[in-house]
C-alpha cells in the first residue's frame, strides 16, 4: 500500500520501512506538521542541516518532558533523574560543553588507532564462537554484544559484570520516548539502579587502586572539573548506554542491508573500500531516526515563521536519502561523495563517538564477512524492535552456506 502523507511513528509499517514514508514527505510535504508528534517533521537535507546548526533550536524537549512527568507524578525516581541529568544529548545549558569535553577526553585517552586491537579481539572472539554453526542470529550473537564488550573493556569493567551491566544500561530509546507511563518509568528506574550500583562500586575500587582504564581516566577528569561522585557514576552509565545501543544497531542494520543487496559484501571485504562501504551503510541505514529540537524564541523554520516552543523532529534518516543531496539516494555507492551525512547528527550535539564507532564498524563488518564464509539472510525470522528513535533489528537469522 502507498504510504499516506502523514505517518504515525509507532505504526508497524512505518517502523519496518520508514524510507517509503520519508520519500513521499520529502517530495510533497517537507515541512510536515505531524499530529502524533505534535511537532514538525523535517525530511530534507538542507532543512535538517539548518535546524541542527540553528542557534535558537535547542535540544531539550525529551529531557524536559520526562522530568515534568516525574515531577507531576510526585514520585521520586532518583536514579532516572540522575541519568537524565547526565544525558548531554538533551542539555543545552552551558554545562553541556563541560560534560561533552569530559566524554571526549575520556575517549581520547588513547589515539584512536590504539583501540583497533581491542575491537579486533572482541570481534574475533564472537566470530570464533559462531564458526562451524549452520545458522545464527546476527543480532544477538554478534551485533548486539560487540560494542557492549568494546566499551566495557575500554572502561575497565570486569568480564563477569558484562551481562548485569548490559541488562541495566539497555534502553537508550527510552530517553527519547516522549510519552511514558509512570509505571514504565518506575521499572526503568529500578533497572538503572542495578547498573548505578555496579558502577558506583567500580569507581570506589579504582579510586583506591587506579588502573590504566577509562573509569580511572574519568575519575581524574571529574576531579579536574569538580564533578562529584554521584554525577560521575551517572556519566559513566550514560556513556556505556550511548556507545552500546547505537553501534549495535548500526552493525546489525549494515549486515542486513549487505545480505540483501548485491555488491555490498564485496565492498566491505575489499580492504581498499571497507571504509567507504561503512560510510555509505551509515548513510543508508544508520540507526538514529531523528534529532529533536525546540525553538527557544520566536524564529524561523525552513522559511516559515514559528513561535517559541515549536518542536522540530529532524529526520536524519530521511535527510540521508534526499535526492537533492545524493542522486539516486536508495542505491549503495561506496565513495559516492556529496555532503556529509547525518548518521552521527550535526551541530553542537554531533556524536563524540563517531570516529570510534566508524573504526569499530569497519573492523566488525570486515571480519564478519571475511571470516564466516558465504552467508544468507533468512528473511522469515527478521524483525525490528518497536523503538521510537532508532532503527534496531530484534532478530536477523543468517544461514551459513
Ligand atoms: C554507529 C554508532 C553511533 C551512532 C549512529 C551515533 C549517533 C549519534 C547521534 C545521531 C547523535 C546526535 C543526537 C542529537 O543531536 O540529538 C549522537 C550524539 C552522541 N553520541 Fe553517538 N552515535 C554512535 C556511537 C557513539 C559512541 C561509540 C559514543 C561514545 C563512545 C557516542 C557518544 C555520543 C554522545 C556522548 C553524544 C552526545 C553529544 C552531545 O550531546 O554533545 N556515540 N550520536
Amino acid at each position: 500500500m502507498a504510504p499516506t502523507r502523514s505517518f504515525d511513528p509507532r505504526d508497524p509499517e512505518f517502523r519496518t520501512d520508514p524510507h517509503r514514508f520519508f520519500a513521499r514527505l520529502r517530495r510533497e510535504d517537507p515541512l510536515h506538521w505531524n499530529p502524533h508528534l505534535k511537532a514538525y517533521a523535517l525530511t530534507r537535507h538542507r532543512d535538517v542541516f539548518q535546524v541542527l546548526r540553528h542557534p535558537h533550536f535547542l535540544a531539550t524537549p525529551m529531557r524536559a518532558n520526562t522530568a515534568t512527568l516525574l515531577r507531576r507524578s510526585g514520585r521520586s525516581l532518583p536514579t532516572l533523574d540522575r541519568l537524565i541529568e547526565a544525558a548531554v544529548l538533551f542539555d543545552s545549558t552551558p554545562g553541556h560543553r563541560e560534560a561533552r569535553r569530559m566524554l571526549v577526553a575520556t575517549l581520547n585517552m588513547r589515539p584512536l588507532g590504539e583501540y583497533a586491537p581491542l575491537m579486533a579481539d572482541v570481534t574475533d572472539r564472537l566470530i570464533d564462537a559462531l564458526r562451524g554453526r549452520p545458522s545464527f542470529d546476527a543480532v544477538s550473537d554478534f551485533a548486539d554484544p560487540l560494542p557492549v564488550h568494546v566499551i566495557h573493556r575500554v572502561l575497565g569493567i570486569p568480564e563477569e559484570l558484562f551481562d548485569t551491566l548490559r541488562a541495566a544500561t539497555w534502553g537508550l530509546d527510552g530517553l527519547f520516548n516522549y510519552v511514558k507511563a509512570i509505571r514504565e518509568l518506575v521499572a526503568w528506574d529500578a533497572q538503572c539502579r542495578t547498573g548505578f550500583a555496579v558502577i558506583d562500586d567500580l569507581v570506589r575500587q579504582r579510586r583506591a587502586a587506579p588502573r590504566e582504564d577509562g573509569i580511572t581516566r574519568m575519575i581524574a577528569l571529574a576531579a579536574q572539573d569538580g564533578i562529584d561522585h554521584e554525577r560521575l557514576v551517572a556519566r559513566i552509565f550514560f556513556l556505556i548506554m550511548v556507545a552500546s545501543d547505537t553501534t549495535s544497531a548500526t552493525i546489525g542494520n549494515a549486515i542486513a542491508l549487505a545480505l540483501a543487496t548485491p555488491g555490498i559484501v564485496d565492498a566491505i571485504t575489499d580492504p581498499a573500500t571497507t571504509a567507504a562501504a561503512v560510510e555509505e551503510l551509515l548513510r543508508l541505514e544508520g540507526t538514529a531516526l531523528f534529532a529533536a529540537r525546540y525553538a527557544d524564541r520566536d524564529t524561523e523554520l525552513a522559511g516559515l515563521a514559528v513561535p517559541e516552543g515549536t518542536v522540530a523532529y529532524c529526520y536524519l534518516a530521511a535527510a540521508n536519502r534526499d535526492p537533492e543531496a545524493y542522486p539516486d539516494p536508495d542505491r549503495f555507492v561506496a565513495g559516492r561523495g556529496g555532503p556529509p551525512h547525518f548518521a552521527f547528527g550535526d551541530g553542537i550535539h554531533a556524536c563524540i563517538g563517531a570516529s570510534f564507532a566508524r573504526l569499530e564498524a569497519r573492523i566488525a563488518l570486515h571480519a564478519f564477512f571475511t571470516r564466516l564464509g558465504p552467508l544468507r539472510r533468512v528473511e522469515a525470522g527478521t524483525s525490528w524492535l518497536p523503538l521510537d528513535a532508532f532503527r534496531h533489528l530484534a532478530r536477523l537469522p543468517v544461514a551459513v552456506d
